[in-house]
């Protein structure tokens, strides 16, 4: 599949091969038959968006079976709360006001407006994940978001103060479409917030595993500037966060409705200082993804040489883009160790590691441990300090990361 955002001189940057889908985890039986693409990625240098230029179809990768539950991380429903918190605090004047969540997953942030008594709706494609927001008491619809799907919502068309998201602009490759659909829900003065992971950390971090098939964009503050202006909405605030290894929360209104932070500007100049236009900038990440990926085979192999026991921890989306980018496989590390039930007792998209309860970490753990969750480091080495306590040793493909 192809994007369809005006970004017909998309300049290729670089190729990671053969990719499965991330969260594609898997029984023993559909390895033979299990689904691949080429996973590469360019700039479209107009709009200075970084995206996938080749990706599975969305409905491959958001079923009734989607792994992932934002519940699954303290770190993440603490987040989520004091995200909400600033929403009201900052947005919702009073009752009459109307908040939208575009990809709600388990409903996790939008419970913590119940108690406010605005009128509030989710929507999200995943079937399992959508029923469990449902099962809270939340007003979800389980449907991809679409400018098509707002002719069905007429209580919100126009009167919507915000829509926010978190983790999922990203995924929409249309994003002609959804901001057709935004332009129609909210109202005058209604403002769209969302926050995903950030061009900026992923360049600094080396974390190339920010990409895979779901993140079909990385966006900066220029591409967010550059493709809202194209529809008459303009940045007219910007956050920093640190959740997921680097990512940042936009704030977007209807032009000259709203006067614009300093911090956009700034924030604006630096990406443009720094090159976020030009070419070269992504041609030095691909050389860094390259030794980045010589380097963990190093120290991968150092440790077997030394017969160390590798275990991964947390199976995460991000680690099939490491494993297979690397052509890690169950030769060299023995299982991953996570906690989510969906995942467990399956193996991991392309590389076939087996996942296992990660209470088995704490009973038999391994000598080296690949942390695949880089991004809830403090989260897992706080449940996990015994690990290093007792002589285990972390490793990262992201350089300096403890
Ligand atoms: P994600 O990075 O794709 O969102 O996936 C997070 C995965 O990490 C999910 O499968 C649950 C797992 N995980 C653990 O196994 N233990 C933990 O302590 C945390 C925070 C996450």
């Amino acid at each position: 599949m192809k994007c369809n955002i005006t970004n017909k001189n998309v300049k290729e940057i670089m190729s990671f091969g053969k990719m499965p889908i991330a969260n594609g985890f898997l029984n023993e039986k559909d390895k033979s038959n299990e689904y691949f693409y080429e996973m590469t990625v360019g700039l479209s240098p107009d709009l200075g968006l970084f995206q996938l230029t080749n990706f599975p179809k969305v409905e491959m990768m958001f079923h009734d079976k989607y792994p992932f539950f934002t519940n699954s991380s303290n770190y993440m429903r603490n987040h989520f709360k004091e995200y909400a918190e600033w929403i009201s605090k900052e947005f919702i004047e009073n009752n009459s006001d109307k908040i939208i969540e575009i990809g709600c997953n388990d409903g996790t942030m939008l419970e913590n407006f119940k108690n406010n008594k605005i009128e509030s709706l989710g929507i999200d494609p995943s079937g399992n994940v959508a029923k469990i927001a449902k099962d809270k008491g939340l007003n979800i619809i389980n449907s991809f978001f679409s400018e098509n799907l707002t002719d069905s919502l007429n209580e919100f068309k126009s009167k919507t103060k915000v829509i926010c998201a978190a983790n999922v602009i990203c995924h929409i490759p249309d994003l002609n479409d959804l901001i057709k659909g935004i332009d129609k829900l909210l109202s005058k003065k209604g403002v769209f917030i969302f926050e995903e992971p950030y061009l900026g950390s992923m360049i600094n971090n080396v974390s190339y595993d920010q990409i895979y098939d779901e993140h079909i964009y990385i966006f900066s503050a220029i591409s967010v500037e550059k493709v809202f202006n194209l529809y008459d909405f303009e940045l007219i605030d910007i956050y920093p966060q640190i959740t997921h290894g680097g990512s940042m929360r936009y704030v977007l209104a209807r032009k000259n409705e709203y006067s614009k932070s300093p911090k956009v500007n700034k924030i604006l100049g630096e990406e443009l200082k720094k090159g976020f236009l030009d070419i070269d900038l992504y041609m030095k990440f691909k050389l860094n993804c390259l030794r980045s990926k010589e380097r963990l085979n190093d120290l991968i192999d150092l440790s077997l040489k030394k017969n160390k026991r590798i275990g991964g921890y947390a199976a995460t989306s991000k680690s099939t883009t490491i494993l297979n980018f690397c052509s890690i496989n169950s030769n060299k590390i023995d299982c991953i160790y996570d906690t989510t039930p969906e995942k467990i007792g399956k193996l991991s998209p392309g590389a076939h590691i087996p996942v296992i309860d990660s209470e088995e970490f704490k009973i038999n753990p391994p000598d080296t441990c690949l942390l695949f969750g880089w991004n809830h480091k403090n989260e897992i080495f706080e449940k996990e300090k015994n690990f290093a306590l007792n002589g285990g040793k972390w490793i990262s493909h992201i350089e300096n990361f403890i």
